[in-house]
């Protein structure tokens, strides 16, 4: 079953209590869940993951490069301006797809922005938790059409 690691961005592990207004009221383990839900569903499974950290994040992308593991991103606020993070990205041997929870075009300026997106295979926003299960089928999709 191939693994799809999903890798989230600083801050997200306050999901639930984060400006639920913006985010909603799931929690991160509530989004870890729905996403191995959807996977097992696809014949995928996750390997879901958080860090506050942009060293981390990159020591991740740097992995799933490694074994060419498919990543699903959401980038939180590094979307935004870590050029570290998108010239790790730019090594993937794998499908990309960023997510996000809201959608950063309806939002600040600074948010209008992703220095990721054009080393993606594509980004979806807005959705919620949704986002992310729409994702892993845009994953599953990008693999059978890979062969
Ligand atoms: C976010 C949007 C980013 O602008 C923000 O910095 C986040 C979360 C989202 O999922 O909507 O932390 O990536």
């Amino acid at each position: 079953m191939p693994t799809v690691l999903v890798l989230n961005g600083p801050n997200l592990s306050m999901l639930g209590s984060r400006e639920p207004d913006v985010y909603g009221t799931a929690t991160l383990q509530d989004v870890a869940s729905a996403c191995a839900a959807t996977a097992a569903e696809l014949g995928l499974s996750t390997d879901f993951r958080q860090t506050d950290d942009e060293g981390e994040l990159v020591a991740w992308v740097h992995e799933a490069a490694g074994r060419r593991l498919p990543v699903v991103l959401n980038p939180a606020a590094f979307t935004h301006y870590s050029y570290a993070l998108r010239d790790a990205l730019a090594m993937r041997t794998a499908p990309l797809v960023e997510v996000h929870l809201s959608n950063p075009a309806a939002r600040e300026e600074f948010r209008h922005a992703s220095v990721v997106a054009g080393v993606a295979d594509g980004t979806i926003a807005g959705f919620g938790v949704a986002s992310y299960q729409l994702a892993l089928r845009a994953i599953a999709g990008l693999l059978a059409a890979r062969g």
